[in-house]
């Protein structure tokens, strides 16, 4: 329902303010540099379409950008028909979300590749990771996964399981789940590593990342992660090398590489 100019409530009586678009915005931009952000303590910033609110975690550009956001759905709200003209990545983290093809509920990993357009919308309301522009124009792969089906492999370490997503050059996306005391041996990252704790306790060297954490590790930094309380999270590795500029994959320094069967380290 409508009320004042623009602004929305949805059938759970929560108020949302009128759309908004923003300007330019760099925020996190810079890819060489680590990041770390409770996501769940970040303030909801209205989109353009109303009912439909984000948290933004890293940004460069306008309105159309390269970014990577949490984004909420009131029940009800839609958004506008678009293109992904860098590509688009969701993991979908509550709720169900919904576009023309179809119903994502909560652990649905999807990829719309370069060039792809919908018109979604949540019916129940639904809370997503969305990772836009950055995507490889070569990467046309389009991908639904319901990660509730299992796909579990064994992991490097006694512990560690993996749930492999999506390889496409350098870049590996996965889940990855830490028993109670999992232990990782120390490794590098030559194309960086972006993390979202699910659940549990994920911690390196350099602190302790409760779920809803984001947790971005630049190109060439080293860690020796673990879990004490055990931990799933999901992790996407090596895309920090080439995701540059406002225009992503469009303004990329160098090529992609030849795609690798390796996993993906956590
Ligand atoms: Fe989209
Ligand atoms: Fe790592």
């Amino acid at each position: 329902m409508h009320v004042g100019s623009g602004s929305v409530v949805d059938p759970a009586g929560r108020w949302y303010p009128a759309a908004i678009r923003i300007g330019v915005m760099e925020l996190h931009a810079d890819l060489s540099q680590r990041a770390v952000l409770d996501t769940t303590s970040l303030p909801w910033s209205p989109s353009p379409m109303a009912g439909v609110m984000r948290r933004m975690l890293d940004r460069s550009g306008g309105e159309v950008a390269r970014a990577t956001s949490v984004v909420r759905y009131a029940p009800g709200s839609r958004f506008e028909r678009h293109v992904h003209n860098g590509g688009e990545e969701i993991l979908v983290l509550e709720g169900t979300f919904s576009d023309e093809e179809g119903n994502y509920p909560a652990g649905f990993y999807l990829r719309n590749p370069a060039g792809s357009s919908h018109a979604p919308f949540s019916d129940q309301g639904c809370t997503i990771l969305v990772k836009l522009q950055q995507m490889q124009p070569a990467d046309q792969q389009q991908l639904v996964i319901d990660t509730n089906n299992g796909g579990w492999v064994p992991g490097l370490v006694r512990g560690l399981e993996v749930m492999p997503l999506h390889a496409s050059g350098s870049e590996h996306v996965a889940l990855v789940r830490w028993a109670p005391r999992t232990v990782f041996q120390p490794h590098g990252h030559p194309g960086g590593e972006e993390i979202l704790v699910l659940d549990g306790v994920f911690q390196d060297e350099h602190g302790s990342y409760p779920a809803g954490t984001w947790l971005r590790n630049p190109p060439g930094s080293v860690h020796r992660p673990w879990s004490e309380a055990g931990c799933t999270i999901w992790v996407k590795t090596g895309h920090l090398v080439v995701t540059v500029g406002r225009q992503g994959w469009e303004a990329a320094a160098a090529p992609p590489a030849k795609t690798s069967t390796r996993p993906p380290l956590p």
